[in-house]
């Protein structure tokens, strides 16, 4: 039974700062995304992996796919938000666009493509459980302590940081319940919504497991995590 995964690669990287997305942006001479990729390809049962690119990008992102010898990509149109990309791949997979040669997966791996050290235990440990519960999603304890300001920026409540968790990627999902769920949920919901897990537990009835994932998961998300993905990628080459 088929595995394939999508890759909402259509952000802007606002809080990196810098003109170019950040998934674009060089790491040793080589764009972010190219590493998330080849972490991709790596896993031999992931058949296809969708990428949403804005039009603007798409031509370069042919060029990576290219350069880089990039196997078994799909690439669809990015939404304005990340929902909306991650839907665009989602109905490529569905197999009712006429001319699309990709075909149904059992199960669907969604992942950002700014999440460049992913490794095969993980996807296969979402995988498996989102085969047992219909989802499953990766995380980690968290570094800082949650808390929710009241309207006039005063402490409202904060939240027992040892009994939550920061929810990162990859997630895992039966393609027909986060198909499902994303037809179903409303448009707050594709422009507000972060979390893929929320809206198949909302829209699909299943129970979404979570499955410890690694500290090298996280996302590349200010300037100085470019300087950090490049002393990992130095430390594994060495
Ligand atoms: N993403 C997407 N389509 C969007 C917005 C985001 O495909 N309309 C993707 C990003 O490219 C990234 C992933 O979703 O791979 C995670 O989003 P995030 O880290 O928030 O990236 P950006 O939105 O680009 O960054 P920022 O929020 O700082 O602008
Ligand atoms: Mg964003």
């Amino acid at each position: 039974p088929a595995v394939a995964a999508v890759l909402p690669a259509g952000g802007s990287g606002e809080r990196m700062g810098v003109p170019t997305p950040k998934q674009f942006c060089p790491v040793l001479e080589r764009p972010l995304i190219s590493y998330t990729l080849q972490a991709l390809e790596r896993v031999c049962w992931i058949k296809d992996i969708v990428v949403a690119v804005t039009g603007e990008n798409m031509e370069a992102m042919k060029g990576i796919i290219q350069k880089y010898q990039h196997q078994r990509i799909s690439l669809v149109e990015a939404g304005v938000t990340r929902h909306r990309s991650i839907f665009n791949g989602l109905k490529a997979l569905a197999g009712d666009q006429p001319d699309s040669k990709l075909s149904k997966p059992e199960v669907v791996i969604i992942h950002d493509a700014v999440r460049p050290f992913v490794e095969e235990d993980v996807l296969l440990k979402v995988v498996t459980a989102a085969k047992e519960y219909g989802a499953a999603g990766a995380i980690r304890p968290l570094v800082s302590t949650v808390i929710s300001p009241s309207a006039d920026g005063c402490l409202d409540h904060s939240l027992e940081r040892a009994r939550h968790r920061a929810s990162e990627m990859p997630q895992a999902f039966l393609f027909d319940v986060i198909y499902e769920a994303y037809q179903q949920c409303s448009d707050y919901d594709l422009e507000f919504g972060t979390e893929c897990l929320q809206l198949a537990l909302k829209y699909g009835h299943i129970k979404a497991k979570l499955v410890e994932g690694s500290p090298d998961l996280w996302k590349v998300t200010y300037k100085r995590d470019l300087y950090a993905a490049e002393s990992i990628i130095k430390e594994r080459i060495s």
